[in-house]
């Protein structure tokens, strides 16, 4: 069963006046519980497709449908680069925005929002503003506000980019143990190949000019992974072959 089923997706940009195709007929299937990474260069459309995906934007072709067919619709939750917390609010109420379109009761909502602060590790930091955190507690501030939607699909664009290399690899081992214990399907968008296939169940490499699919493929290998195994060393050359 599908959870998200992208067909034929093409969407361009006018500039100046000029169509500019910016993704050409991208199709891929995500299944239910599964990771599927996003990389390639630079303007080849990864931010665009995600956009197309949470539905920001609906002026493309072809059809995403966001959930199996015939079911109730998926529930979709972003995490952005840069975090996007309002600076005005705190951690708590930030992820407690989470529930603004829902009609569940108070309690039920607080309790929510403690069992994700918690849950990304920033229990003593519920009533501390975005400027009292370092970049990395932000970051898991976002990530709790977005799995505070339960989303049945969590979009993650390089969410993890602008930390350093010791936080990235710890935010990816608490990215999988959430996965492990929510079961929802992601798609994560990032530069980072390694972090591709640490993470991944399947990598979609993709080409500029327009941005289209250069290749899918299957990273069958258990979890937890070896960074530093054999295999994921022959796939990483691989993907840096398709990306060069
Ligand atoms: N609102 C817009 N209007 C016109 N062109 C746009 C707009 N948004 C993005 N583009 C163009 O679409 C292309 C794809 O942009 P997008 O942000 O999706 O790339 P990306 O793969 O996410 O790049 P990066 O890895 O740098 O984040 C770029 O060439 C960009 O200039
Ligand atoms: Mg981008």
């Amino acid at each position: 069963m599908h959870s998200l089923s992208i067909e034929h997706v093409s969407k361009s940009y006018t500039l100046d006046g000029a169509a500019r195709p910016v993704l050409k007929d991208i199709t891929l299937h995500v299944r239910r519980n599964e990771i599927v990474a996003i990389i390639g260069a630079s303007g080849c459309g990864k931010s665009t497709l995600l956009r197309l995906i949470v539905g920001l934007d609906t002026d493309f072709h072809g059809s995403i449908i966001r959930g199996s067919k015939g079911a109730a619709p998926a529930r979709v939750g972003m995490v952005f680069q840069d975090h996007r917390l309002f600076p005005w609010l705190t951690v708590e109420a930030n992820v407690n925005l989470a529930f603004d379109s829902s009609d569940i009761s108070p309690s039920t909502r607080s309790d929510k929002v403690r069992h994700y602060i918690d849950l990304v590790g920033l229990s003593e930091f519920a009533k501390a503003y975005p400027r009292q955190l370092s970049g990395g507690m932000a970051q898991r501030a976002a990530i709790a506000r977005a799995l505070a939607q339960e989303p049945d699909i969590l979009l993650m664009d390089e969410p993890f980019g602008a930390l350093d290399s010791i936080l990235r690899m710890r935010l990816q081992d608490e990215l999988l143990s959430i996965w492990e214990k929510h079961r929802l399907s992601i798609v994560i968008v990032t530069h980072d190949v390694e972090e591709a296939l640490y993470l991944a169940d399947r990598v979609m490499v993709m080409e500029p000019n327009p941005g289209r699919i250069r290749d899918v493929f299957e990273v069958a290998l258990p979890r937890p992974r070896d960074r530093g195994g054999v295999l994921l060393s022959t796939l990483k050359k691989r993907c840096m072959e398709l990306l060069i």
